[in-house]
C-alpha cells in the first residue's frame, strides 16, 4: 500500500490570531511565512509551513497535512483510499506550496491533507524563540480509539509503535516512534502538538525562555517510558497543550526494533503493549497533573 511519509503541517482554528502568531514566532520560534486576514503561516526549516492558524471561534486542531514520498503516485493513493468507502476531494492548489491534495475526514472529523511536496521553502535559522528542529506528532484524545487506529494503519499507512493497555496508542509513519498518538476518551478533542528539540540543552533553555515569558510547565521536564523521550508541556495562548521533547524512540525496521538505547528496560526495545504503569508513563517517577487531561 502506498502510505504517508510524515507530517507536514497541522492546523489550528483559534479565536485570538494575533495572539497565536506571536506565540509561534516568539516563544516557539518559527517563522511568519505568510498571512493573510484571517489566516497564517509559519514554518520551521524546509517545509512552507508547518503550523496554519486560522480564526475560529473556540481553539481545536482541525486538519493535518501529510506528505507522500517522491515516487508515490497521488492519484493511486487516492484511488486506495476510497476503496475503504471513504468520500476523497480532490483540491488543486489548496494551500501555499501544495498543488494537488487529496483530501478526507479521519473517524473523529479531523480533515486529512495527503499531498506530494514539489519545491522545498528553506528557512533561515530564526534568531528568537526556542526554535524546534520539527513539528513531530499530533496527540488526540477519542471516543473510538480502536477504530481510529485501524484507520491511521489502514488508510494512511501508520504502523504501531506501542500502546499502553488497549486505551491509548502510539503509531509511526516513519523511523519517530510516533506522529499520531490517540487516547480513548468519553470527548473527541485535541490532546497536544510536540515539537522536537536538539537536546537536554536544548530543554533547559526552552524552560527558561518559556519561564521568563511567563508560561508555566504542566509536567515535565522527564523521561517517557514509552517513545523514552525526553518531555515537558505547556499550554499555549489559545489553551492548546505543547509538548516539547527529545530523543524519540527511533525505529530500525529492517529489524524490528528501536536504535538500542541505555536507558531502554527491554533489549532490544521492540513494539509492545505496556501495562497501565507509572513507568510507562515517566521512568523518573513523577505523574502527570489533572491540567494534562483538562
Ligand atoms: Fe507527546
Amino acid at each position: 500500500m502506498i502510505g504517508v511519509k510524515k507530517i507536514a503541517h497541522a492546523t489550528y482554528e483559534t479565536p485570538d490570531l494575533d495572539k497565536q502568531i506571536e506565540y509561534y514566532t516568539d516563544i516557539l520560534g518559527l517563522t511568519l511565512v505568510a498571512k493573510e486576514k484571517d489566516i497564517a503561516y509559519l514554518a520551521s526549516t524546509l517545509d512552507h509551513h508547518s503550523v496554519v492558524l486560522r480564526r475560529g471561534d473556540h481553539s481545536r486542531c482541525v486538519r493535518l497535512g501529510f506528505q507522500l514520498g517522491p515516487d508515490d503516485d497521488l492519484n493511486a493513493f487516492e484511488k486506495q483510499t476510497a476503496a475503504h468507502g471513504i468520500k476523497t476531494a480532490r483540491k488543486k492548489d489548496p494551500e501555499p506550496s501544495i498543488a494537488d491534495m487529496v483530501a478526507f475526514d479521519d473517524p473523529k472529523g479531523t480533515a486529512m491533507e495527503v499531498f506530494k511536496r514539489g519545491e522545498t521553502s528553506p528557512q533561515k535559522f530564526p534568531l528568537k524563540g526556542i526554535v524546534p528542529h520539527k513539528l513531530g506528532h499530533v496527540a488526540f484524545f477519542v471516543k473510538d480509539v480502536q477504530g481510529t487506529t485501524k484507520f491511521y494503519c489502514d488508510v494512511l499507512g501508520f504502523r504501531v509503535s506501542d500502546w499502553m493497555g488497549d486505551f491509548f496508542s502510539f503509531l509511526r509513519c516513519g523511523t519517530d516512534h510516533h506522529t499520531i498518538n490517540l487516547m480513548r476518551d468519553p470527548e473527541d478533542r485535541h490532546f497536544h502538538t510536540a515539537f522536537e528539540l536538539r537536546d537536554w540543552g536544548h530543554m533547559l533553555t526552552a524552560c527558561d525562555h518559556l519561564s521568563l515569558h511567563g508560561y508555566k510547565l504542566l509536567w515535565g521536564p522527564g523521561r517517557h517510558g514509552i517513545g523514552h523521550n525526553l518531555f515537558c508541556y505547556h499550554r499555549g495562548p489559545n489553551g492548546l497543550i505543547t509538548e516539547l521533547f527529545a530523543q524519540l524512540d527511533q525505529m530500525n525496521e529492517a529489524l524490528g526494533y528501536f536504535e538500542p538505547r541505555p536507558w531502554h528496560r527491554d533489549r532490544p526495545q521492540k513494539p509492545k503493549v505496556w501495562a497501565k504503569d507509572p513507568t510507562a508513563s515517566n521512568y523518573w517517577g513523577i505523574m502527570p497533573t489533572d491540567e494534562m487531561h483538562k
